[in-house]
């Protein structure tokens, strides 16, 4: 089944204005619309049906004259009773001319033109231009002595028609508050949301000390507190993790002075006496029996060559000094040593300081360990010409770099305790991340010890090894700190 396209991230404010607005935008173009179609229709009719009116209304007043027979038309037919209140009632403009077609009256009976004549001129084009009434005004049927044109009152329409509009506005505008006022009870309601993408960020950032505040929604509440329940599980599992990594560390570094101790103790002596027998052997055979000489003299050479082997193991095994001198002197012996064992090829340096003197031994025996590793790497797959190794010593935790610049092209790693995993990239491509262990050793310790670890290295541009510790270890769950 093909994945649904994820939604697209909703405003909810500017939906809402949106859409009220679009809403508001529809209501006031129909009703316009509406007011300008039913102007039309109304005026049409209105001029269609006073303007016979109108004209039989003059005519009865001219021919109920005392002078009928020789009566014109004058302003004053205009005046006559029964023709202003229908005149005003339908707002139309009439115009009387004589029989030459000379104008004799022209008004409007709800006052005079007061707009400009471009507006006129476009409500004209609504209404129509043909909206007019032209009818004969006469002393007697069939005799005329003029004519009456009607036309409606464009300005009264316009002012109508405007005061309509100005309604229509209003409304739109509160339309527009209604969704202010809306919006405001639905952003409360979903304010939690800020809150509860905050503390999504810090967690998504490592901290998992963020938990979810209280809520004013039940409902929210309760997710609320099964999120904190379950970030407090997180997070003893994670320190749970990492105590039994320590420990596990702890026991190999234990294993492996036991190791030492025990091919000290037994292969070292057996080693020695070895060599002082075959020395007594040299002896007797340079006396007695010169024929046994090369065979003493090569058990003799041999067992010295196995003593120096197994100091250069017990001295991996066990660190010379670590416990005894601190980290300090230890590494700068390690240093002394690959410097004796690099004859000039590679250098190796070494920048130190800010150490703490109580530095706990699991820290020391761990950054030892790293950097020992990060040289062997430097030389065997780097063949660098130069190896440095800094260590910075702060209130919080140490920082160590061990660069060279070799040929590079190590996978790139970056593992750190406060994200709660040691997934890298090159780790699920092969499950080592390379063809050793060395690397993933490292990774160990530093989460261990709640550090973070980034190895960089580009093909051709050597190989960057960066490693922080705190050194304030972090409690671990239901068991005292080892
Ligand atoms: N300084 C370096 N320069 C170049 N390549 C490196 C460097 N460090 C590590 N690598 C590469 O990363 C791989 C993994 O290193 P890692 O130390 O984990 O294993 P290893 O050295 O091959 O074996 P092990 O350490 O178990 O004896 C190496 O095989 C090598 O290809
Ligand atoms: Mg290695």
């Amino acid at each position: 089944m093909p994945a649904s396209a994820p939604p697209r991230p909703l405003d909810l404010k500017r939906q809402l204005l949106l859409r009220v607005g679009l809403f508001t935008l529809a209501l006031l173009v129909v009703s316009t619309a509406a007011a300008l179609l039913e102007a039309r229709h109304r005026v049409r009719g209105d001029i269609a049906r006073t303007g016979p009116l109108l004209a039989q209304l003059i005519s009865d007043t001219v021919g109920r004259s005392e002078n009928a027979y020789s009566r014109t038309l004058s302003e004053d037919d205009l005046e006559s009773a029964p023709l202003q209140p229908i005149a005003k009632l339908v707002h139309v403009c009439v115009r009387l001319t004589d029989i030459y077609s000379h104008p004799v009256a022209q008004r409007c009976f709800a006052g005079e033109p007061r707009l400009p004549a471009a507006l006129r001129q476009s409500m004209r084009a609504v209404i129509g231009a043909d909206a007019v009434y032209q009818g004969a005004v006469g002393r007697f049927p069939g005799i005329a002595i003029g004519q009456l044109t009607v036309t409606p009152d464009y300005d009264r329409e316009l002012l109508d028609l405007g005061g309509k509009l100005a309604r229509l506005l209003a409304l739109s505008a509160m339309l527009l508050l209604l969704s202010f006022f809306i919006y405001r009870p639905v952003r409360n309601a979903l304010a939690p949301s800020a809150d509860i993408l905050a503390t999504l960020s810090r967690m998504e950032a490592g901290d998992l000390r963020a938990r979810m505040p209280a809520f004013a929604l039940i409902e929210l509440n309760r997710i609320g507190a099964a999120f904190n329940h379950l970030l407090d599980r997180l997070d003893h599992t994670i320190r749970d993790q990492q105590h039994l990594a320590h420990r596990l560390l702890s026991v190999r570094e234990e294993e492996r002075a036991h190791l030492a101790r025990e091919l000290h103790d037994e292969l070292g002596q057996y080693l020695a006496s070895l060599n002082a027998e075959a020395a007594f052997a040299r002896e007797l055979a340079q006396e007695g029996v010169p024929a046994l000489l090369p065979c003493a003299e090569s058990i003799g050479r041999t067992s010295g060559h196995m003593m120096e082997v197994l100091q250069q193991i017990l001295h991996r095994l066990r660190p010379s000094g670590l416990t005894e001198f601190g980290l300090l002197p230890s590494l700068q012996q390690l240093i002394a040593d690959w410097n004796t064992r690099g004859r000039g090829r590679t250098v190796f340096t070494l920048a130190a300081g800010g150490l703490p003197a109580d530095l706990p031994d699991d820290v020391g025996v761990s950054v030892y360990r790293i950097v020992q590793e990060s040289l062997t790497n430097a030389v065997r797959h780097g063949r660098a010409t130069r190896v440095e190794v800094t260590l910075d010593g702060g209130a919080t935790g140490l920082r160590l770099s061990i660069g060279d610049d070799g040929q590079g092209g190590a996978a790139p790693r970056r593992v750190s305790a406060a994200d709660g995993t040691g997934a890298t990239p090159a780790e699920s491509a092969n499950g080592t991340g390379g063809a050793g262990y060395g690397l993933l050793g490292m990774e160990e310790r530093v989460l261990a010890l709640g550090g973070s670890l980034r190895v960089r290295s580009s093909a051709g541009g050597g190989t960057m090894v960066r490693v922080e510790l705190p050194l304030a270890q972090p409690a671990p769950v239901g068991e005292a700190q080892p």
